[in-house]
């Protein structure tokens, strides 16, 4: 005897589950129920949708609304106590993986002058991109380096590292981006508190930078097999300066106009296994054309303010700001100024949906490349 009404994902297509719920089937669900088991026929077309749904939902982060905050957690909690401090962007569809999109974690850290969090290591690749601030630095594996704002720093998977502020510096904030969600996900999530809480630096100061920092010219007897870039740290302006250089050879993408992958310099490929980082320039007046493809997108705002256009949906954008653009969501970028370029920073899952085999593209063909405003 049937007890309850069960979930049962109908479509009447050829090719797709359409089984009507009679008595004798509803009983029969219960009897597999009890057996930890199910029709697959009742939930089909659920887990197998016709193309990627994303639970995440396009999201601004304004950085005028969230810096204060920011900085207040300074007043409530140490670094010591907190592990670390910082403020997490929280997606509305993916609060219980705390995402900031897909399965991607960001967030905005802060830290005063002087102060040191402890060193640690995890199996969560991790990046940071810094806002503000003078005297922040990063130490991974020994090797430290000094930051300044929009330079883009790697922690990969497995390494120890620890951040600080020198004590003749100001203020930092800079925006964390880690794949936590996908490692944990995947049940392979490590996490181990450095024995003597901090680590010594073992190489000079940015040694990393100054060995295979220098495009085209790899160094005499350098040997590097892991699975990251040697070239821990970018920095903003050789990174601006590449990109104002190929705008004057290219006339770039439709979809993001003047765009430089970070890559490992060892590989040509992504920074880290399972985290890509872009820089992109959007010239004066430009406005790109709308597409979609898999893998989840974190854009920080580096240069100037423009919006975007995600699935319909117009999001205005200025400098610091974060946004994010889900998986297969329709999107396009404009830069609001007619005589300064914007940049976006953007970090996002592509190696892992290219090492999967699951990456797809498609251009919006209607209406010029534009997506029409939906209400
Ligand atoms: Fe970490
Ligand atoms: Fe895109």
């Amino acid at each position: 005897m049937a007890t309850k009404a069960r979930e049962n994902h109908r479509e009447d297509v050829a090719g797709r589950a359409n089984v009507e719920d009679t008595p004798e089937l509803l009983a029969y669900y219960d009897e597999l129920e009890r057996l930890e088991a199910g029709a697959l026929w009742t939930v089909a077309n659920k887990i197998e949708p016709w193309a990627p749904k994303s639970s995440s939902v396009p999201v601004v982060w304004r950085y005028d609304d969230l810096r204060a905050h920011v900085l207040r957690s300074v007043e409530l909690v140490s670094p010591e106590k907190a592990g670390r401090r910082v403020i997490y962007l929280n997606n509305p569809g993916r609060r219980e993986h705390a995402a900031a999109v897909g399965w991607l974690y960001s967030g905005l850290q802060v830290m005063h002058p002087g102060e040191v969090a402890s060193a640690h290591a995890h199996s969560a690749s991790a990046l940071r991109f810094i806002m503000e601030g003078e005297g922040a630095y990063t130490i991974v594996d020994g090797h430290k380096m000094t930051l300044g704002a929009n330079d883009f720093v790697l922690t990969p998977n497995g390494t120890w590292h620890e951040h600080g502020v020198s004590g003749d510096g100001t203020p930092c904030i800079w925006q964390d981006g880690l794949d936590i969600p996908l490692v944990n996900m995947l049940e392979a999530n490590f996490y181990v508190v450095h024995p003597d809480l901090q680590q010594s630096v073992g190489y000079p100061v940015d040694d990393m930078t100054h060995t295979w920092g220098s495009p085209g010219l790899r160094p005499a007897g350098a040997e590097w097999s892991k699975g990251y870039s040697p070239l821990l740290k970018y920095e903003w302006g050789p990174t601006y300066e590449a990109l104002q250089r190929y705008g004057k050879a290219t006339d770039g993408s439709p979809y993001d106009g003047i765009l430089m992958n970070y890559v490992n310099p060892v590989t040509g490929g992504p920074v880290m296994q399972t985290i890509g980082a872009s820089m992109q320039m959007l010239r004066p007046g430009e406005s790109t054309r709308a597409h979609r493809h898999t893998g989840s997108f974190i854009y920080q705002v580096a240069k100037g303010s423009g919006h975007s256009i995600i699935d319909g949906k117009r999001f205005d954008w200025k400098e610091r700001d974060i946004f994010c653009v889900p998986s297969w969501a329709w999107h396009e970028h404009v830069n609001g100024s007619a005589s300064e370029d914007a940049c976006l920073f953007t970090f996002n899952d592509l190696p892992v949906m290219h090492a999967l085999g699951l990456y797809r593209e498609e251009a919006f063909g209607d209406n010029s490349g534009r997506q029409p405003l939906v209400a």
